[in-house]
């Protein structure tokens, strides 16, 4: 009997997966077990009671940023495995995000929450910057910099919300990006890391917000549709940062783009006066 050959492609994906991203794979499908477990579980306090859903849940244990806060063999084993995991996010994310971001040659990029620095990889070699910092925790930074290097790519350990972001990179950027990052703070935690970034800018420069728009139902049709279910709550449409940015600085010209991955997704792209 030969083989099935929607079967003998979804072995060669998935042979291609585990060779280019190990344990980034294995670490994606233990976080999906724990989304499903706890949909099934406490799912109808995700809407009803978004607090009392990430008391319960196992998937908002997994995310502890207060562990990655320096460099033991303790804080390193605790991080690494939701580093696994949105790293192999950005893997997937990165081919339809990248075209929606145009930078200008030879720029200084900053990247607050780069994490692993998987999107910065993608970006120096596309585009080449002069450098990029990934600015993220200490156990965090260390987890990237295991992954190799890559041309004009270090490792800032920083706290996002302190000011100094100039001198603490070495440079004005021209580009600060924030792929997936700021969701996770409320709104006013959001705008003052964005003023942070506005005080940091170099004249003519510009922020790029890649972010998922807000949650409009299990719309994807893939497993990561439980995923986004469950952090539906943080999730917010690119008018949001809109009217913040809007607060902070009057001289910015922002346009908007939209792409779908698991869901829709957009880029806003903030650009400073010269
Ligand atoms: C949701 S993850 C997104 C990571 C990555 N940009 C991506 O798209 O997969 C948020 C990132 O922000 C980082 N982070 C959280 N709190 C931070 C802080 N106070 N200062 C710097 N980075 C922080 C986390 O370590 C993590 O890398």
């Amino acid at each position: 009997m030969g083989e099935d050959p929607k079967a003998s492609a979804l072995h060669d994906f998935l042979r291609a997966e585990m060779a280019a991203d190990r344990e980034g794979v294995l670490a994606r499908l233990s976080f999906l077990r724990s989304v499903f477990r706890d949909v099934a579980l406490h799912g109808d306090l995700i809407f009803a009671d978004p607090e009392a859903f990430m008391i319960q849940s196992e998937t908002f244990s997994l995310f502890n940023y207060a562990l990655a806060g320096d460099l033991s063999e303790a804080a390193i084993g605790a991080t690494r495995p939701w580093v696994a995991y949105v790293s192999n996010l950005t893997r997937t994310e990165t081919p339809f995000l990248l075209p929606l971001i145009s930078i200008p040659d030879r720029a200084l990029v900053l990247e607050p929450g780069g994490n692993s620095g998987v999107f910065a990889r993608a970006l120096i070699a596309e585009r080449h910057p002069a450098q990029h910092v990934v600015m993220d925790l200490p156990a965090v930074c260390e987890l990237g910099r295991r992954r190799g290097s890559a041309p004009g790519l270090s490792f800032l350990a920083k706290d996002m919300r302190r000011g100094g972001w100039r001198d603490a990179a070495g440079f004005a950027p021209d580009v600060i990006l924030f792929k997936s990052v700021l969701h996770d703070w409320p709104e006013a935690e959001a705008e003052h890391i964005l003023s942070q970034a506005i005080q940091a800018l170099a004249p003519g420069g510009q922020i790029v917000i890649a972010e998922r728009s807000a949650f409009r139902g299990m719309i994807g049709g893939t497993a990561m549709d439980y995923a986004n279910m469950v952090f539906a709550a943080f999730f917010r449409d690119p008018q949001v940062y809109e009217t913040l940015l809007k607060r902070l600085c009057s001289d910015l010209n922002m346009t908007v783009s939209y792409t779908v991955i698991d869901t829709e997704w957009y880029v806003l792209t903030a650009r400073m006066a010269a």
